[in-house]
């Protein structure tokens, strides 16, 4: 298995021939190394119906024809725009070929802002847990700290999570810190930062908050297996 990160909240899992895209906001990223028009994954799974995390799904999954896995009002704006979906919803799992999606909750908002000023709602934002290969990885999606997430880690192991420490619209690396100790994760991320001014952080400050060798810092474009 072959796990990336890409800026924001982008993050890339291949495993098995699959490819699954997080929250693919590539046009409008300034820190991200993809571009549109060569992502061809098989699966995009969207936390939250934020134009900074559906980002270029429409046409990146107009192009490959992936399945897009959302909460259910999120995945039905998508479906009526023509793409193939999967509706879930908090606290749901399901079993698709390439392995285990199951949704948790998130302390944030869920809308869609279209170019003509609408706001379009998208349901309760979601967290997700991706369990293939028999590892668990659990991307946080956009969410404040909360005591439930000791409840995400004492019913799963967590390999790797990916947790947001931009802070203002999220957690802020002391709030992730401590997240990252109620979930119990071998490995610690921080996601979706320094995108904007009002989300500027050092990441390198927050792994050192974490105890040794549990936080680890992807530029946009590292890999690791
Ligand atoms: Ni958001
Ligand atoms: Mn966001």
């Amino acid at each position: 298995m072959k796990i990336s990160y890409h800026g924001h909240s982008i993050v890339k899992v291949e495993t098995n021939g699959t490819t699954i895209l997080f929250d693919p906001f590539i046009n409008g990223n300034e820190l991200t190394d993809l571009k549109v028009e060569n992502e061809k994954p098989d699966v995009i799974i969207l936390t939250h119906g934020h134009n900074d995390h559906v980002g270029d799904t429409v046409e990146i999954a107009k192009q490959s024809d992936a399945l897009v896995i959302a909460p259910f009002e999120l995945a039905t704006y998508l479906e009526w725009q023509g793409l193939n979906t999967h509706p879930m919803h908090i606290g749901g799992g399901y079993d698709f070929e390439f392995g285990r999606v199951k949704l948790t909750q998130a302390f944030h908002g869920s809308s869609y802002s279209t170019d003509d000023k609408q706001i379009i709602y998208t349901g309760m934002p979601a967290g997700v847990l991706l369990t293939v290969e028999g590892k668990t990885i659990y991307h946080a999606g956009d969410t404040g700290l909360f005591g439930d997430m000791k409840l995400i880690g004492d019913r799963n192991q967590i390999d790797l999570a990916f947790l947001p420490i931009g802070d203002n619209f999220t957690m802020g690396p002391e709030d992730a810190a401590y997240a990252a100790s109620l979930l119990n994760a071998k490995t610690v991320v921080p996601i979706h930062y320094n995108t904007f001014p009002p989300i500027k952080q050092d990441p390198e400050k927050f792994v050192q908050l974490l105890p040794e060798g549990q936080g680890k810092v992807l530029h946009a474009g590292d890999t690791f297996e």
